[in-house]
């Protein structure tokens, strides 16, 4: 695992330029998308790019991490509308080229399955941007998950609908309780790992996932086993390593 220090406008950097790098050897890339904060400046950084420096998304395609379970399809918070705002609008992605979880299924077991099966078609994930919670989930894995798991319906803890609060207004009852995301096996699949995270409440997520054991009560740290894993975290939290 490669451990990055630095300040967020260069890891912001650091991780668009890995993307940048395998887009332009591999223009049909799959690109594993991430929500949350810790990405924005990620993807700000490549719409510049698409936009200045002639970065073509054309024939690339990306599959989002995680969704919420039954929020409405005009809901702003549902994550496929912040991808959609926050990067695919971007880069000139059409609908199509980017999948996710179907939150809204009436079967969601069978989301889960057909979301499975619509990663491997694809080929896998190329590169997977990733954040992290501060009680080490990545996507919505959260602790206790399996090591080995795929993509499916989970619970969200309370702490994590808490953290997730300020995107509803700062009322925890507006967050949904449950959630469909790739598992860590999913996720573990991918070719590249780049995860990153800033802030004084990550530190101690980011000193389990670089130093701790291996273990399912703090799932990030199943990265330890990914031959090919970048952590970018600026200073603050890198405060426990
Ligand atoms: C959410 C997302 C994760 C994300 C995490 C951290 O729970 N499902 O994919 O990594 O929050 O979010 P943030 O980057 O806003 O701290």
């Amino acid at each position: 695992m490669e451990v990055v220090i630095a300040p967020a406008e260069e890891l912001a950097l650091l991780a668009a330029g890995h993307v940048d790098a395998l887009l332009r050897r591999r223009p049909d890339a799959v690109i594993g998308l991430a929500t949350g904060s810790s990405p924005l400046k990620v993807y700000d950084e490549l719409a510049r790019r698409h936009a200045e420096d002639g970065l073509s998304f054309a024939r690339a395609r990306g599959f989002m991490l995680d969704e919420y379970v039954g929020l409405p399809a005009d809901h702003p918070e549902r994550y496929r509308t912040v991808i959609e705002k926050e990067i695919a609008s971007r880069v000139g992605w059409a609908p199509e080229q980017v999948q996710g979880p179907d939150g809204l299924a009436d079967d969601l077991p069978a989301a889960c399955a057909a979301y499975e099966a619509a990663i491997a078609a694809a080929g896998g994930v190329d590169v997977q941007i990733l954040g992290i919670g501060t009680d080490g989930h990545i996507a919505f894995n959260e602790p206790g998950s399996s090591l080995a798991s795929r993509t499916r319906i989970k619970t969200l803890t309370r702490q994590t609908r808490e953290d997730n609060a300020r995107f509803f207004g700062g009322d925890v009852a507006k967050v949904p309780t449950h959630c469909l995301t790739q598992g860590l096996g999913t996720i573990m699949d991918a070719r590249h790992l780049v995860l990153l995270a800033t802030g004084r409440q990550k530190a101690e997520a980011v000193h389990q996932l670089v130093e701790g054991p291996v273990s399912a009560m703090w799932p990030a740290t199943i990265m330890q086993m990914h031959p090919h894993a970048t952590v970018l975290i600026d200073d603050a939290a890198a405060g426990r390593l």
